[in-house]
């Protein structure tokens, strides 16, 4: 594994392999222990949309395993005077031990990995998050045991959080339900991947993906870069919300997920928020984890 751009990119063995270190990890530091595996290593954060958990998730990490990490805002660097990408990665590779970036569009994560010569990791795009799900499946472990054969159910945009999760969920063993409007259906190709790799549904019907499942999971109506579309986009997305009743249709012991930030009366009520609001933080602090691995496991 030299860097983490998408979870397809990586073997089973590779997704469970960074999940048990997550758990090792997360253990240790529960347990007093700082063990600085990445001495004298610096990582750099390119940011082009706003995050809370991603970034001081990653900084934190860092500093925790003997590093550092720099924060590279577009606004403020040349990149955002134009500079290309490809002139960005062979520079940047001269001075870090490697790069986390969040952005819009995928190929600019591709194109950082292909002109560099440092491990590239993806902090979410307008394809994918990553980072996000192997944080949800190490959650998903420590709630239900395991996550062979539990049933997964994201309801709403089918946009990087579906995206990633279709993937994560498969390789993990999971059976994967999707409920989305038909005009906000996660990428095609992942979809078909899914059909042909393991139990996968996708329907308008919130009923139908959300029976039985061990896990429900919602993000929000409008990602960064469709506020334009936010106002047409609540009323088209208006049913697909996790309120009492859709979590009625689940298992009775089915945790709620939400990669956060939330918004209560949108995707999710208060109500069911709150009443799951014990796993929704586990998982918000298991970024920290879960990204403490990849870092070890890219540049240790
Ligand atoms: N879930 C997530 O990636 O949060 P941030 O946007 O705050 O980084
Ligand atoms: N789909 C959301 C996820 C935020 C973590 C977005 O892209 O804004």
């Amino acid at each position: 594994m030299r860097h983490l751009l998408k979870l397809s990119d990586l073997s089973r063995d590779e997704l469970f392999d960074l999940l048990y270190l997550a758990d090792k990890l997360k253990s240790e530091k529960k347990a007093g222990l700082k063990r600085r595996y990445l001495d004298g290593k610096t990582l750099g954060m390119i940011f082009t949309k706003s995050s809370t958990r991603t970034r001081v998730s990653f900084e934190v990490g860092m500093y925790e395993l003997g590093g550092s990490a720099i924060f590279l805002s577009s606004v403020n660097t040349q990149m955002g005077r134009g500079e290309p990408i490809e002139d960005t990665a062979r520079v940047l590779s001269r001075y870090l031990d490697g790069i986390m970036i969040r952005t819009y569009e995928q190929k600019e994560v591709e194109a950082l990995a292909k002109y560099g010569s440092i491990p590239i990791i993806n902090g979410l795009t307008d394809y994918c998050h990553p980072c996000q799900v192997l944080a949800d499946l190490m959650t998903i472990r420590e709630y239900k045991g395991t996550t062979k054969d539990k049933k997964l159910c994201y309801i709403g945009d089918g946009n990087n959080m579906a995206n990633s999760l279709i993937v994560g969920g498969i390789k993990a063993g999971m059976e994967v339900a999707i409920a989305c409007p038909k005009n906000h259906m996660p990428d095609k190709d992942t979809m078909d991947w899914a059909r042909e790799n393991g139990k996968f549904l996708c329907t308008e019907n919130i009923k139908d993906a959300a029976k039985d499942a061990d896990v429900l999971y919602t993000d929000v109506f409008a990602s960064m870069g469709q506020e334009s579309e936010a106002k047409e986009r609540m009323s088209e997305f208006q049913s697909y919300q996790i309120n009492e009743e859709v979590t009625s249709f689940a298992k009775d012991d089915a945790i709620v997920l939400h990669c956060l930030p939330a918004h209560r009366g949108e995707e999710i009520t208060a109500e069911v928020l709150e009443k799951h609001a014990d796993e929704i933080f586990e998982q918000a602090e298991n970024r920290l984890h879960a990204q403490k691995a990849v870092l070890v496991t890219l540049m240790g």
